[in-house]
């Protein structure tokens, strides 16, 4: 339906092409996700995420990212999610940053790796809780790469095995296209708003439940049929239910998502300990799912590997979604650039479907 304009009217903004883009796009229907033309099962155990930050926002690997920097004032709400986001849209002030219109593309670029880099110092420290001390600096500068130094500020003396899942989890994170935390910072970055507050907004985004707000719920249905012993019999009860398996089905995908892919790869290399009874639930949800729905091809998706990869990793589930903010300041940093770059705000349209003209007597309420 168009209005007098020519305006498209669609729901949901489904269908519509709002930008090119030069970052990254899922392919549909061969299952792949490909950084700036290179695939991730080839950037997965070659690189490391510092590498893929600087492939996604300068096109090329390296120089990396530059060492984390103080966060302003400690933020305590009790969740790790708000607290970055708090703290990150602080560090404009904190820092000085200017806004992306009174700036150029080189001083936008180094804006966005202080700001992406000591966002994930900021979840580290915080994930390491209150009670212990502060991993002491030296330690933490015997990192090779941004992950170790991730882990390292967490943990200490981080196993190996960890800070590789960690990577191999951050890279496949770190883009997808215009989801809606993506489009969020496309949003602010296209009316030139400061980088802080690009990132801080596509963080708020990214905490629904259907965002970044998911993973936690496949590993509570992993430890679910862990104690029940049955896959099929968990499988068939979620399905009768009416309810929907966590971890599958995709709205881009038309294959297996590449993510879910190359992370259960990794998960088997690595030897995760909930590997066999994940890949149990697996198989007994697509069997059952692809006989309910023949005609609809619903694969595993990023959640399912998601959470397997990182229990290994003995990261909490509440830590989830700050994992998933670490990551996607990649591909939210890159794409702040190209709208920059870009110089066009965003400002689609609504179609009215309100009161006809009237006087305010004619409201409710009218004394
Ligand atoms: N379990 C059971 N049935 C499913 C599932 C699932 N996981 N996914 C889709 N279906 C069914 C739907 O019930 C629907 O059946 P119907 O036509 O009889 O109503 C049919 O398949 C098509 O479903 P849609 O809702 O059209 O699929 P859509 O592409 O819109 O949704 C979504 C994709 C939201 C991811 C969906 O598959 C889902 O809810 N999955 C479970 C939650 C999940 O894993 N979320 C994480 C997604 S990955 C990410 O966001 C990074």
């Amino acid at each position: 339906m168009s209005d007098f304009t020519g305006a498209v009217f669609k729901p949901g903004l489904e269908g519509v092409v709002a930008f090119e883009t030069e970052i990254a796009e899922p392919d549909k229907a061969g299952g792949s996700l490909r950084y700036r033309g290179v695939d991730i099962e080839d950037l997965i155990g070659t690189v490391s995420f510092g590498d893929v930050w600087g492939l996604l926002v300068d096109g090329k690997f390296g120089p990396g990212l530059p060492p984390a920097e103080p966060f302003p004032v400690p933020v305590h709400s009790g969740d790790i999610r708000v607290d970055v986001q708090s703290a990150v849209a602080m560090l404009a002030p904190y820092w000085g940053l200017r806004q992306l219109l009174d700036i150029d593309n080189d001083q936008a670029r180094r804006d966005l790796a202080r700001v992406s880099v000591t966002a994930l110092s900021f979840i580290a420290q915080s994930a390491r809780g209150l009670g212990l001390p502060a991993v002491p600096q030296k330690d933490i500068d015997k990192a090779s790469t941004i992950v170790e130094r991730f882990m390292r500020r967490w943990r200490g003396e981080p196993d190996p095995r960890h800070v590789k899942a960690v990577d191999a989890y951050f890279i496949s994170a770190a883009e997808h296209g215009l989801n809606a935390s993506t489009f969020t910072t496309r949003i602010a970055a296209s009316v030139g708003a400061d980088v802080a507050a690009c990132i801080s907004a596509g963080i708020g985004a990214l905490s629904g439940p259907l965002h970044g707000g998911a993973p936690s719920r496949v590993l509570h249905m992993i430890e679910a049929v862990e104690r029940g012993g049955d896959a099929e019999a968990y499988v068939k009860s979620v399905l009768d239910r009416g309810e929907r398996l966590m971890g599958f089905g995709h709205r881009v995908y038309r294959a297996e998502d590449p993510r879910a892919r190359v992370l259960r790869q990794i998960a088997r290399e690595l030897g995760a300990p909930r590997y066999e009874v994940a890949a149990a639930v697996e198989r007994a949800a697509l069997a059952e799912l692809r006989a309910r729905k023949p005609d609809r091809v619903i694969a595993t998706n990023v959640e399912f590997w998601s959470a397997v990869v990182l229990d290994f990793a003995e990261v909490p589930a509440q830590m989830f979604t700050p994992m998933f903010t670490c990551a996607r300041v990649a591909g939210w940093s890159a794409h702040v650039l190209e709208q920059k770059k870009l110089g066009r705000i965003l400002r689609p349209s609504l179609r009215y479907v309100g009161p006809n003209p009237r006087k305010p007597q004619d409201v409710e309420g009218w004394a």
